[in-house]
């Protein structure tokens, strides 16, 4: 069974995937963290973000269980794996990666952008999760400051706004809903609606 999980930024599809891979008995790859390291080893090493090239090695050679999401969530990381998010090359060699997680047994939850559409467009049960971008914005801003973060609300609106229109306007795999993924509006619920309201989904489509 795989499950794939995509929307924009802070829409609450990180925490919902997590959760349902728990439920469900799968794995689970935040595939937001494969870009985020790539972009993080290039930044450590001062390298241009628009090497494709060495990002491709960097990839290549990429080992998902060393990925450390507390390190990885910086900010600055964030803004640079969306910068090399674009480069077609390196997209092709971090999918064939995600794809090998999401063909192991018993199978998994991959959450991204692209993940019904590109990475595994046969996946059981697909997903879009999004929410308003002031809803987004606010969870990303009191999640910054509850980790003792300086975040002010007006900044971190209209970087997710600068953020989903990069996403969403790129000419590779850019982000959008699959035509047979389930739209979860998540704006007036909170993790634990959104999570009852995606395993009433999946078990549906699971019965189908
Ligand atoms: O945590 P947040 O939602 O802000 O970002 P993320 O999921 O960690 O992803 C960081 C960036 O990687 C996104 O802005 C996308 O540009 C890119 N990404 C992508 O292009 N495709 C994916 N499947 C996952 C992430």
């Amino acid at each position: 069974m795989i499950i794939a999980i995509d929307g924009p930024a802070a829409s609450g599809k990180g925490t919902l995937s997590r959760r349902l891979a728990d439920h469900f008995g799968l794995r689970h790859l935040d595939t937001g963290l494969t870009y985020r390291a790539v972009a993080a080893a290039l930044l450590a090493n001062g390298l241009p973000l628009g090497d494709e090239g060495v990002a491709i090695e960097i990839a290549h050679n990429l080992d998902l269980a060393q990925m450390d999401k507390s390190v990885l969530s910086a900010h600055e990381i964030g803004e640079a794996a969306s910068r090399i998010a674009v480069l077609g090359g390196l997209r092709d060699e971090l999918v064939k990666l995600q794809r090998r997680f999401a063909q192991t047994p018993p199978g998994a939850v991959l959450d991204g952008r692209d993940i019904g559409t590109v990475v595994c467009p046969d996946a059981t049960v697909k997903l879009f999760v999004t929410a308003s971008p002031e809803a987004r914005a606010k969870r990303r801003t009191d999640e910054m400051v509850s980790k003792g973060q300086d975040a002010q609300y007006a900044a971190v609106l209209e970087d997710l706004k600068r953020r989903d229109e990069r996403d969403s306007k790129r000419t590779v795999a850019p982000m959008r809903q699959a035509d047979d993924a389930v739209l979860l509006d998540t704006t007036e619920m909170d993790i634990e609606t959104a999570f009852q309201a995606a395993v009433d989904i999946i078990s549906r489509a699971r019965g189908a």
